[in-house]
């Protein structure tokens, strides 16, 4: 994640009112209309997603600014990782670094001792996300041939990294962690 990016998300996360929480089926008409203006030829229904959201393994989450709803994640829980199905942001608040904020949520939920690591597919001709999730720290894994409809699918995947101080012993399970932290056995 760059140094811009990470400035973006500080100024979100202190923008007035910002937050994340569990979608609930009230949610439905302004995720759907969220879903309808990002995403034109494969926009799910209110049905898909409340099918989807059935799932035991499947969660919703809405970013509100406010009180409307400006964004929304909807991601599955794996033994060892979290698949994110959608992530979209209504286009009036794109560049504003709301899908910045969703997906470091999203990134923050991993662990080093269970779920290490995040997965999603994008269009291959979607240069647009893959650069947003690119900035957020993924990196492409991978190509579903024809996953699309016949189009092709990019793997995409954000790793957790564990690392460890020499000096202390004290582990990190992100990079900030590992940039932030200050160790006598530095000096
Ligand atoms: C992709 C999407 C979620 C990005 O949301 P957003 O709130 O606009 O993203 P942010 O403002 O947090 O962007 C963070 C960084 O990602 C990158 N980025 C975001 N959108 C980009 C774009 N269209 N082109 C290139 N880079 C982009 C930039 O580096 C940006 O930082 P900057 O604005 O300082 O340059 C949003 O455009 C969207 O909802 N698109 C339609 C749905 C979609 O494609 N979802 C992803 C597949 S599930």
């Amino acid at each position: 994640m760059s140094d811009r990016v990470k400035v973006r998300i500080a100024e979100v996360k202190t923008a007035p009112h910002l937050h994340m929480r569990w979608m609930i089926r009230r949610d439905m008409p302004e995720v759907s209309a969220i879903e309808d203006a990002c995403f034109q030829w494969d926009a799910w229904t209110e049905e898909q997603f409340l099918s989807c959201l059935r799932q035991r393994n499947c969660i919703g989450m809405v970013a509100e600014l406010g009180d409307p709803v400006v964004g929304f994640v909807i991601y599955e829980l794996h033994k060892h990782s979290l698949e994110i199905l959608k992530l979209a942001v209504w286009p009036d608040r794109w560049r504003q670094g709301v899908g910045a904020f969703i997906a470091d949520k999203i990134v923050h939920k991993l662990s080093s001792h269970r779920r290490t690591f995040v997965t999603l597919t994008v269009r291959e001709t979607d240069l647009a996300a893959q650069l947003f999730f690119r900035a957020q720290g993924f990196r492409a894994s991978g190509v579903l041939r024809g996953h699309f409809d016949g189009e092709d699918g990019v793997r995409m995947r954000y790793e957790l990294e564990v690392g460890g101080c020499a000096g202390c012993g004290a582990k990190f399970y992100s990079r900030e962690a590992a940039h932030e932290h200050e160790c006598p056995c530095d000096l």
